[in-house]
């Protein structure tokens, strides 16, 4: 019998949730539909419009003959196809379905109720959700230059901070932590402090100086990088990332993950694709000009409208006079059948995130610009 509240009704009897639930709210995908038009331009989702590799279409097409099967458990080929295009321990390697899921297995391996996370600002939300339900306490370091920043984050840095995580390319601004920042950071923090290095836009950074993390991961025992094929690989819809960390680290990560997670069609997808370096520097190389060129176009605009330097495969334009806003070029490119993403609660103010698409789709947004800004 359930206990009679004070107006003698029986409170309802539902299983209790776990605490680390409160204040969650689901995910909310981007826009991907408008209703006056058929076939928008997407580029709410960072996703890549070159598509896949044609041999990773290949792979996947060959592979419809052995849906019966259960994947490889021990993922051999796709590991050592990533050691060997990166340089990499392929032990030190896991795949899972996607770094979304690896970034929540590090955190279930790593945190406990009640220690700190502390995050870069521009983070992947997910991470966030992924350690509050876990029922840590997030803290979130500034970054005052719109990229991860050290002092930042080492002045967030508490007794029960268990864990470090920055995305390097952050995201929605695409700006990443320097090598020699990503060194100090990892020198000054405690060693017995997870720092976990995000790095899913890695694969777009041309710059000298960047470093995704792997350095780090190979010249101690915690520090751990993530990966996706999900961006430049153009297999977002498989569901395939993965991660690089010490022994101790994929110990721990190997103690609790689901052996199937990483499906057989998207390790051989991904297995050709990142075999595939002419197309990876295909892709890249086509990023880079076309991130030119929109930032060209754009200056060209004159006042009002500001494109922010970005090394990913999506850029921020802030609107910086009265008559323009965020909302408003938002609405303009909607009515042309384009679909941006606003940027969220806590990300830099008045801008807007566009993803890089093909040269016509990026032309068709700077046509659009330029009229709404004109106005
Ligand atoms: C910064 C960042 N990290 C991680 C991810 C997760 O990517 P996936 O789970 O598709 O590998 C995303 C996806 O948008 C992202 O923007």
């Amino acid at each position: 019998m359930s206990a009679q509240d004070a107006t003698g009704a029986h409170p309802p009897c539902v299983p209790e949730q776990h605490p680390g639930l409160r204040g969650l709210a689901p995910f909310r995908q981007g826009k991907s539909t408008l209703d006056d038009h058929v076939n928008p331009i997407k580029l709410s989702a960072n996703e890549s419009h070159h598509g896949p590799s044609p041999l990773a279409v290949e792979a996947y097409r060959n592979h419809s003959g052995q849906l019966f099967r259960y994947p490889d458990g021990a993922q051999s080929q796709l590991r050592r196809a990533i050691a060997e295009t990166f340089g990499l321990r392929a032990q030190g390697i896991i795949c899972g379905n996607g770094s979304d899921e690896l970034l929540q297995l590090l955190i279930r391996a790593y945190v406990r109720p009640g220690d700190d996370v502390v995050f870069s600002r521009h983070s992947f939300a997910m991470a966030v959700v992924h350690a509050t339900a876990q029922g840590a306490r997030i803290v979130t370091a500034d970054e005052p230059e719109l990229r991860p920043d050290t002092d930042s984050l080492l002045a967030a840095m508490a007794p029960r901070t268990r864990a470090v995580i920055i995305a390097s390319p952050n995201n929605p601004v695409g700006r990443y932590l320097p090598r020699a920042e990503l060194e100090r950071l990892r020198r000054d923090l405690p060693a017995e402090t997870l720092l976990i290095v995000d790095a899913a836009y890695a694969d777009y950074v041309e710059a000298e100086d960047f470093e995704p993390g792997q350095a780090l991961v190979d010249a101690g025992s915690n520090t751990v990088m993530t990966r996706t094929f999900s961006k430049l690989y153009g297999l977002a819809g498989l569901r395939i990332g993965w991660m690089y960390g010490p022994a101790n680290v994929v110990d721990a990560v190997e103690r609790i993950r689901t052996p199937f997670s990483a499906s057989a069609d998207a390790m051989a997808a991904a297995t050709a694709a990142v075999r595939d370096v002419r197309y990876t520097r295909f892709v890249r190389d086509y990023n880079t000009a076309q991130l030119r060129r929109i930032e060209a176009g754009v200056t060209a605009m004159g006042a009002g409208i500001e494109f922010l330097t970005t090394h990913a495969n999506f850029y921020l334009l802030r609107f910086t006079d009265d008559r323009h806003t965020e909302e408003g070029a938002a609405q303009a490119l909607e009515r042309q059948g384009i679909i941006p993403r606003p940027v969220a609660a806590g990300g830099p103010a008045r801008c807007l995130r566009i993803t890089v698409g093909l040269q016509h789709e990026n032309d068709a947004v700077l046509g659009v610009l330029a009229d709404y800004m004109a106005r």
